[in-house]
């Protein structure tokens, strides 16, 4: 049987879609792989594909210190992304970040499926639209449908917020806070029902669809 380290090991080396090529590091994800909730980003950019590490550019600072402002850190939580090589055009010769495309996404999903599946994680937090597509419905909606919780195959319940690269655009275009508050407040709602359902567990009772999770935070 495959240890999870193992599987990272595996994932290191993978040249399952075209994103292999310009890569400089597979970016399999950190944290604490016992925590009740994994977020899960779009894809590696410049910084992460540099390190090997995720979200460690200025959209990732402004994840941790939504994380801080919640009281958590990377030990408390498990973040990885959609795809674990950053998607890029290169077409003008120096790289611009892109969405990933849609073969690429179902590719990795190779690592990101076995991964949740050692993690089991009571919720999954989706950064950003190509994240919640993946996890939790095709035509996710992300600015009608961030912070509700949906069913999720992969963990009790997901839900879904902003991407913080998004947020950073928002600041530049606006005189407010680019949705930065949403954000912090959708950590909060993933991380109390982490905790919620962890607590649950420990008593005997397991809620087991995602609308049990949910009557269980008074939506
Ligand atoms: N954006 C993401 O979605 N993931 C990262 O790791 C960094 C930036
Ligand atoms: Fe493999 Fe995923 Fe990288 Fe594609 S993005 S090469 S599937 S690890």
């Amino acid at each position: 049987m495959q240890t999870f380290e193992e599987l990272r090991q595996a994932s290191l080396t993978c040249q399952a879609c075209r994103l292999a090529e310009r890569r400089t590091n597979v970016v399999f994800g950190e944290g604490n792989p016992e925590s009740p909730l994994v977020l899960v980003g779009e894809g590696p950019g410049e910084n992460e594909d540099k390190t090997g590490r995720p979200f460690v550019g200025r959209a990732g600072q402004l994840l941790d210190k939504a994380l801080t402002d919640n009281g958590l850190d990377r030990t408390k939580v498990y973040i990885c992304n959609t795809v674990k090589c950053r998607a890029a055009d290169w077409s003008t010769g120096k790289p611009v970040n892109r969405a990933p495309m849609e073969d690429e996404v179902q590719a990795c999903r190779q690592w990101l499926v076995p991964q949740l599946g050692f993690i089991k994680p009571k919720v999954i937090l989706c950064i950003g639209a190509p994240s919640a597509k993946n996890l939790i419905k095709k035509n996710f909606q992300i600015t009608k449908e961030r912070g509700m919780y949906f069913p999720c195959e992969f963990a009790k319940t997901a839900i879904a917020t902003l991407h913080p690269a998004y947020i950073l655009r928002q600041m530049n275009v606006q005189k407010n806070d680019g949705g930065y508050s949403l954000l912090v407040a959708d950590i909060a709602r993933a991380w109390a029902a982490a905790q919620k359902l962890v607590e649950k567990e420990l008593n005997g009772s397991r809620p087991e669809t995602a609308e049990a999770v949910g009557t269980l935070f008074d939506l």
